[in-house]
């Protein structure tokens, strides 16, 4: 596997007395002498450079916290999971997205991602109980079904010593996942227009309009819905009656497409791309595979299985929880500070934009043992219980948290789990992995596999 960056000790000595760096054992005391400005570097961010390679290497450099100016904002990159806590937890309300939701704001609308205020809050909570844990349970079937498919295409190119295109094929068979939780019946008429996400990796200007333009296909549904009198049980039916606690309103049709927009995007390319690193890492760890095959092993055959046979899964679980941890999909969360607030004994001036690195935290060498290293069992029953709760933050926390994380942890397992019991699948000559961190975290080439099919498990 590649080092992302190696780790410069940089004086450790010097931040524990800073009180940057946390004691796992001892109460950790943040303020010591008082100091205003963070250090950092002197050179603006180049943006023809990679930012997620800039901020590893300022990191080294710097540490926890340091200052920099990015895309002409004062910007403060946070890698302490106490700031961390501190800005999307504990004074959550002094914060709102940083500058770089507006291109978001340009693909997506003003839906649930992108929106601020009293106005995110309601429309929060008019979406939240379609993620309930009920609700997911009745998308077993679609999650299964999209999975037997997935699997009867890599059974055949196994059969045919053939290989596959992983990458590709988990995003076809996601995006799938997504649009029917999304449109139920009306599957079908969404699926050729939707499929530029899949078959477009660009995110550019270009992108957004002809994504944009698919809002119209939404509000057709909806009001051919409405005409037929049709209540669905899909996620688009539930928002269509969602209504506003206090006013008792429904949304608005151009409101509902910037919902349901976000909901496809921010629900395809996060879930495909984590998979797609968790085949990569499997097929460069075949001791790690060769658990999951144990685990997987006594799974009864598919048809009898229910959510709870899945959520069982400890070991399927901590492969995940592992690949999140090395490739987390959504590497950046970015605010902005509406009025002057404190980080330690650092001033954050209003206006500045604070970074917060999932990728940077949860490879942080103060936070975990052999950091570059795969290893899930770091996620096992022994999983040290001092640990800051946010050294891991791949659905990010707070009240902005992923709001579809049941949803995504649901479809990771039981995709893993309905795969990797029949076939494994290994990278083809030498795989090179370069990290695009656009949007999502994903890497710059497609992983095409050669899939094996396993001798079933003696039971
Ligand atoms: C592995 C899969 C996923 C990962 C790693 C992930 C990660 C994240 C992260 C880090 C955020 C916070 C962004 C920020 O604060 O700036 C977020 C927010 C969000 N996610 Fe996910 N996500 C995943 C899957 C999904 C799915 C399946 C859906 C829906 C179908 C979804 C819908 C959303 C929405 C709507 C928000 C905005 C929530 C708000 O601000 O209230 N995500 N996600």
């Amino acid at each position: 596997m590649i080092v992302i960056y190696k780790h410069r000790r940089y004086n450790h000595r010097k931040r524990r007395r800073n009180g940057e760096l946390g004691h796992r054992k001892k109460p950790v005391v943040m303020i010591t002498k008082p100091k205003r400005v963070p250090s950092g570097p002197s050179e603006k961010f180049d943006p023809s450079q990679d930012l997620l390679s800039w901020l590893c290497d300022h990191f080294t450099q710097f540490g926890n916290l340091f200052k920099a100016s990015i895309y002409g904002s004062d910007v403060f990159v946070v890698s302490d999971p106490r700031y961390a806590h501190y800005v999307l937890r504990e004074n959550w309300q002094n914060y709102k997205k940083g500058q770089a939701i507006k291109r978001v704001g340009l693909l997506l609308g003003n839906g649930l991602m992108v929106s601020e205020g009293e106005f995110w809050k309601s429309q929060r909570r008019m979406i939240q109980p379609a993620f309930h844990s009920d609700v997911m349970g009745a998308l077993l079937n679609v999650i299964t079904t999209a999975n037997v498919k997935l699997l009867r295409k890599w059974e055949d190119a196994a059969q045919k010593r053939g290989t596959v295109n992983v990458t590709r094929d988990i995003s076809l068979m996601i995006l799938e996942v997504v649009l029917i939780s999304i449109f139920g019946d009306d599957y079908e008429q969404v699926a050729e227009p939707f499929s530029i996400l899949s078959s477009e990796s660009a995110r550019d200007l270009q992108f957004a309009q002809a994504f944009r333009a698919l809002g119209k296909i939404v509000v057709q549904i909806a009001t051919r819905r409405r005409k037929e009198s049709r209540m669905c049980a899909d996620l688009l039916g539930m928002l269509m009656e969602a209504r506003d606690r206090e006013t008792g309103e429904r949304m608005p049709d151009r409101q509902l497409v910037s919902e349901i927009m976000t909901l496809i995007v921010a629900g395809h390319e996060t879930t495909a791309s984590t998979l797609n690193w968790t085949w990569y890492l499997l097929s460069e760890h075949p001791d790690v595979e060769e658990k999951l095959s144990r685990e997987l092993g006594s799974l009864p055959s598919i048809e009898v299985l229910e959510l709870r046979d899945f959520q069982k899964l400890a070991y399927t679980r901590q492969v995940i929880e592992e690949t999140m941890r090395l490739y987390p999909a959504g590497w950046l969360m970015t605010r902005r500070a509406l009025r002057e607030d404190k980080l330690g004994d650092y001033i954050v001036p209003a206006g500045t934009e604070i970074y917060i690195s999932p990728f940077l935290i949860q490879r942080h060498p103060d936070l975990w043992t052999a950091p570059e290293r795969f290893d899930p069992d770091r996620f096992g029953s022994e999983q040290d219980q001092s640990q800051h709760a946010l050294a891991m933050l791949p659905f990010s926390a707070g009240p902005r948290k992923c709001i579809g994380e049941s949803f995504a942890r649901i479809e990771m397992q039981i995709h893993m789990a309905m795969i990797a019991k029949s076939l494994r699948l290994r990278c083809v000559g030498r795989t090179i992995v370069e990290l695009d961190a656009g949007v999502n975290l994903r890497n710059k080439h497609d992983f095409i596999m050669v899939p094996e099919i396993k001798a079933p498990a003696v039971q």
